[in-house]
């Protein structure tokens, strides 16, 4: 089978180093991808927003699966334009995809299928959000309602905190995102983020893992995409996976097919663990990143045959195996990540860092500029090892990064 994997990040490297292991795959390509995706993929320069460009792409070249990597694309419709071509897509349509694309469609959801969630409310004003904020009182969370990189979501300590929030989403502060907002009780607990594989009627566990926020050591400074995460959880325990799935998954996906809009591709649940149980924080309609390098590098099973079951309506009897290892990745961002990163560094020992036992590096932002590997991101490497415990895989990852010359 012929795979185009759409997307340039550390996910999508770590997406195709796994595909390319696969037995069914014939030629593995990749738009845009980047210069680690290219070890493994042969990168065509098909522009992902001409999804009439995709599609011909698709046809010229016999794709067997596009692999969505992204939200952007998916919820600006790629997985549409293929479906109506004809080209098998593993990747929510952009209706579908509105889960992670508003957040007051996931909060209506959830509030008509009793799906556990913070409490909240819609608003398209800030007069009456403020007055609402001023109800609840702080702590409390202001979201902009669309897609803003990760940044749109204001954990507010104190009111004033709150309602300088509320002005900065209606001023503009994340574009048209923000020209709705949420305002969400503060959940108290411990953060996880749960995987599912879908096929628009099943949705199958496919791994967890725990992220880290915020740029800085010691959890400090502005939260970013993420800057290192480990699978699995150890907190999601055997009892709560079976009552996320029948108290938020499977509502989800029974909600999204009566809408018309069944859900296929990756869910990823942000949940929170409370004193009263899980409950979501969010959906995404992605695999996290940096979350995915380090599933990947943990997936015993062959990745294409899962993902090809998941977009073919077919997941039914498939049961994700695991390696026993724990996996972790550290991301290594360019100076001035998240506000203004620096480019064009030259990086030097991404050789040496997978000599050392257990390590993969996948590549996030980086270009080739001669012969050099250059920084051209905020998020420029992902060191990744696996090891018996997330102590040894913690130890054999920095090992890597200390050959990293950059
Ligand atoms: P989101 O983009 O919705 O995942 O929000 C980003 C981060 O804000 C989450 O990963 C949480 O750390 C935090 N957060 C979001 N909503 C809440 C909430 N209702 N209570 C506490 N923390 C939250
Ligand atoms: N690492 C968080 C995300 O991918 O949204």
């Amino acid at each position: 089978m012929n795979v185009l994997l759409i997307g340039s990040g550390g996910r999508e490297h770590a997406l195709a180093w796994k595909v390319s292991q696969s037995p069914l795959l014939s030629t593995l390509y990749a738009a845009p991808g980047n210069p680690g995706i290219a070890e493994h993929a042969s990168l065509v320069g098909v522009d992902i927003n001409d999804h009439e460009n995709v599609v011909s792409f698709c046809k010229e070249t016999d794709i067997g699966l596009v692999i969505v990597g992204p939200e952007a694309p998916l919820v600006a419709g790629l997985a549409d334009a293929l479906n109506a071509a004809d080209v098998k897509v593993f990747g929510p349509t952009a209706a579908a995809a509105r889960l992670e694309g508003s957040k007051g469609f996931t909060k209506d959801l959830c509030a008509e299928y009793d799906i556990p969630t913070a409490a909240y409310g819609r608003f398209n004003n800030a007069p009456k959000a403020k007055a609402y904020v001023r109800q609840v009182g702080a702590p409390v969370v202001i979201k902009a309602d669309g897609i803003a990189a990760g940044k749109g979501v204001v954990v507010a300590m104190t009111l004033a905190e709150a309602l300088d929030a509320v002005d900065a989403c209606f001023e503009g502060a994340f574009g048209s995102a923000g020209a709705e907002v949420v305002v969400e009780e503060f959940l108290d607990g411990e953060e996880v983020s749960f995987f599912c594989l879908c096929d628009g009627k099943l949705a199958v566990p496919f791994g967890t893992a725990q992220d880290h926020k915020r740029v800085g050591d010691g959890d400090t400074g502005p939260n970013t995409g993420g800057m290192g995460a480990y699978s699995p959880a150890s907190i999601m325990t055997a009892d709560i996976t079976p009552r996320v799935m029948r108290d938020i998954i499977e509502p989800t996906m029974r909600g999204m097919a009566e809408k018309g809009c069944p859900f296929t591709g990756v869910l990823y649940a942000g949940l929170m663990l409370t004193k009263d149980g899980p409950k979501l924080i969010e959906y995404n309609a992605r695999f996290g990143d940096p979350e995915c390098q380090v599933l990947m590098m943990r997936l015993a099973d062959d990745v294409l045959p899962i993902l090809d079951a998941a977009a073919n309506g077919d997941l039914d009897g498939f049961s994700p195996r695991w390696l026993s290892d724990k996996a972790i990745t550290i991301v290594m961002a360019a100076d001035g990540y998240p506000d203004s990163p620096l480019k064009g560094t030259i990086i030097r020992g991404i050789a040496a860092a997978e000599l050392q036992p257990h390590v993969k590096v996948f590549h996030a932002g980086t270009a080739l500029e001669g012969a050099d590997i250059i920084a051209n991101g905020g998020r420029v490497l992902n060191v990744t090892a696996t090891g018996g415990t997330v102590r040894q895989a913690q130890e054999r990852a920095y090992a890597g990064v200390d050959e990293i010359d950059w």
